[in-house]
């Protein structure tokens, strides 16, 4: 059947950014936020652990609190599964463009391995928490890793601000956390890109954005326009 309306919504488009601490996600995503509505897109533009009252609300608990990993776990998928239902799932069925500043990669890698929690766990709760009809998985359609060794972004972090709970963890520990990165971005290379993070902030900017216009989901000329 070919859909001739003139309105057929675009689907959703579901993009995360990942990275150890310091990697400089932050200014990218909202360069890319401009870029989307720049051609025309809703954005809705968000972040984990938060993104609702309630998800907040546990985030400043999993940042400050000391907890066992468990427990950490699980405030961090139940913040997971309010975001989804009240704010990603609503906007992708929008169609809008949903830009997530960390989503479940950031557990398989901080509390997985990070904290060294069973990753087989972490499979069973990812699974009731994003689980849809015939047994796939919500996903991000394309998941933005900041990809930076664990000795440069400790010293682009020195100094820069109060380390909250992950922050103030020692550069074995995001050595760790970007073993996991790299470990799961092998394991899916198609929604992986990989980024490197340890080059220019323009650079960087050329090359997610370069990875997006190939996927077709940004024109060129909105890409290149310069505030990355
Ligand atoms: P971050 O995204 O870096 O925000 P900010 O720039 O405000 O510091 O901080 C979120 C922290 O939460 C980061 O250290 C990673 C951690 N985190 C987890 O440990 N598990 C998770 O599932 C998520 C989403 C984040």
């Amino acid at each position: 059947m070919t859909d001739t309306s003139a309105t057929a919504a675009r689907p959703g488009l579901f993009i995360s950014f990942e990275g150890i601490d310091g990697a400089g996600k932050s200014t990218h995503i909202a360069g890319l936020a401009d870029a989307f509505r720049a051609q025309g897109r809703q954005v809705t533009l968000t972040r984990e652990p938060g993104g609702t009252p309630l998800a907040e609300q546990l985030r400043t608990l999993v940042l400050s609190a000391p907890m066992d990993p468990l427990t950490e776990a699980l405030l961090v998928f139940a913040a997971r599964r309010d975001h989804l239902a009240q704010v990603i799932e609503p906007a992708l069925a929008r169609g809008d463009v949903v830009l997530c500043d960390r989503f479940t990669d950031a557990t398989f890698a901080y509390q997985g391995a990070g904290r060294g929690f069973d990753p087989g766990t972490l499979a069973v709760l990812e699974q009731w928490v994003q689980g849809r009809e015939g047994g796939t998985l919500r996903q991000p359609d394309a998941t933005i890793w900041f990809d930076l060794p664990a000795e440069t972004a400790a010293e682009r972090l020195a100094g820069a601000r109060v380390p909250d709970k992950f922050e103030s963890q020692p550069v074995e520990f995001f050595r760790r956390v970007a073993r996991g990165y790299a470990d799961r971005a092998a394991a899916e290379p198609g929604r992986f890109v990989r980024v490197d993070a340890a080059r220019t902030r323009h650079e960087v900017w050329q090359q997610l954005t370069g990875a997006l216009v190939r996927r077709g989901w940004l024109a060129i000329m909105v890409a290149a326009r310069p505030g990355g």
